[in-house]
């Protein structure tokens, strides 16, 4: 039986965050549409260069893109089990093209899980937020520091670990007004739908997670 989960969720939500700790659980991938797109930027491929700009000044890249590369990574063989996807549909397009994969793939329907926190707390989240190239984890200064392991098993301590460059102040609000206008709509999209739930983001990292997985029956 294949499991297929969707995360919607405010730039900051936790969508990552959850996202990892299902993996362990479920030991399905992560489909990261973000993840992607930074990993040809570190390449330098041609999509990379193509992408920085848009993606650094807080916008949504165009469609047809993100929606390429999901057709290609969805196709995988250790994708066949299901997927955890996040930060992708972030449009209605996207989101009716990705109906249309499943149909055609004769995947198992999506669970639709909306991560639902305020815009000042998002704010809050991702000015603390650090991320390490090496591992690709994401962490807080405060709320949810490297493990101890951490700067061993990568080389990377607390102090050199990344920001993101569309965490800059002003890309974090452009990314906001994009998520309100171009993915805010999905709620009502699958709401319509069925196999839609809501979880509160505000709270430990693990109580999120409690909430997250009694979404989920497989
Ligand atoms: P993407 O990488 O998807 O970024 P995003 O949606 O803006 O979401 P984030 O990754 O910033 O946040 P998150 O919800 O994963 O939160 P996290 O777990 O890190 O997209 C980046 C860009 O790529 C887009 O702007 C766009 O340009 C492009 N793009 C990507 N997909 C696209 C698509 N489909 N279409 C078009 N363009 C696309 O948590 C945030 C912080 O909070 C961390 O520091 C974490 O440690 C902390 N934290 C997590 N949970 C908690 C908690 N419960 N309490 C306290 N702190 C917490
Ligand atoms: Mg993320």
């Amino acid at each position: 039986m294949q499991t297929n989960i969707y995360l919607l969720g405010a730039p900051g939500a936790g969508k990552g965050t959850q996202a990892q700790l299902l993996v362990e659980r479920l030991q399905i991938p992560q489909l990261s549409t973000g993840d992607m797109l930074r990993a040809a930027r570190k390449e330098g491929s041609e999509l990379g260069q193509r992408v920085a700009a848009i993606m650094d000044s807080g916008q949504l890249v165009p469609d047809e893109v993100v929606i390429e590369l999901v057709r290609l990574r969805l196709a995988r063989p250790d994708h066949q089990k299901g997927v955890i996807l996040d930060g992708f549909p972030r449009t209605v397009k996207q989101a009716e093209t990705l109906d249309q994969m499943f149909q055609a793939g004769g995947r198992t329907p999506l669970t639709v899980i909306a991560i639902d926190v305020p815009y000042d707390e998002i704010r809050r989240r991702l000015q603390g937020r650090r991320w390490c190239s090496k591992c690709n984890r994401t962490f807080h200064v405060t709320d949810n520091p490297p493990p101890a392991e951490h700067a061993q098993d990568c080389g990377v301590d607390a102090n050199s670990l990344e920001i993101r460059t569309d965490d800059r102040p002003e890309a974090v609000e452009k990314r906001l007004q994009a998520y309100t206008q171009q993915t805010a709509p999905l709620i009502d999209y699958y709401k319509s739908r069925g196999v839609f739930h809501t979880v509160q983001g505000m709270g430990p990292i693990p109580e999120i997670f409690a909430a997250v997985s009694a979404c989920i029956t497989q």
